[in-house]
């Protein structure tokens, strides 16, 4: 069997996570529940787009998800469909700051959109189709049916403004020699793959 070091999600994911200071357990536990999701090309086609400045839709996904997946193991929730709904909530596959899209505004429009691309590549239960559809809550109106929704929504938010305000502090700190959390969580990562 291939090591997992040297599949292409597996490296992706260590790199985008170690922001987040994981530790070896919950990413082993986290790398079980979506290994199929972050392993597939049409996932990791999210990384050509941009979701947030410079952070990709798989990086803010990865994000999104490996949160709302430490959140759920706290609250005794279902931690499997938040890692898996987590990394499918915005799986549209287009550059939403240029492309218009027919079913309408992107952002009331997109959580379908990333359902449907979804259940093109996996089978989704119940719970992962509420959480990827009913996350732009309140600015879409369906309200969410698990609590496993309500999770994702904040986490969403605060994702949002984490990768927003880490390439402000990136920018602000550029040129005068300090390293970035951000630059540094890359580093930790890269010394992982050495271990
Ligand atoms: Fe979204
Ligand atoms: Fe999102």
């Amino acid at each position: 069997m291939e090591n997992k070091r040297h599949k292409k999600g597996y490296r992706k994911m260590l790199r985008t996570l170690a922001l987040h200071k994981p530790k070896r357990e919950q990413l082993d536990a986290y790398y079980s529940a979506v290994e199929d999701l972050i392993e597939n090309a049409a996932v990791l086609d999210m990384d050509a787009f941009i979701q947030h400045g410079r952070i990709t839709c798989l990086e803010h996904s990865l994000h999104v998800s490996f949160v709302s997946f430490k959140v759920a193991r706290k609250l005794g929730l279902r931690s499997r469909e938040m890692a898996r709904g987590g990394l499918l909530h915005d799986f549209f596959l287009y550059d939403w700051h240029v492309t218009k899209c027919r079913e309408g505004k992107h952002a009331f429009a997109h959580p379908v959109i990333a359902k449907r691309n979804a259940e093109r590549h996996f089978t989704l239960n119940e719970v992962e189709k509420d959480v990827i559809v009913k996350h732009m809550w309140p600015v879409t109106l369906w309200w969410p049916r698990h609590r496993e929704s309500w999770i994702i929504i904040g986490v969403d938010k605060y994702c949002a403004v984490l990768e927003t305000s880490h390439q402000l502090w990136e920018s602000l700190r550029a040129g005068n020699g300090k390293p970035s959390p951000l630059r540094t969580g890359v580093e930790k990562a890269e010394g992982w793959f050495k271990k």
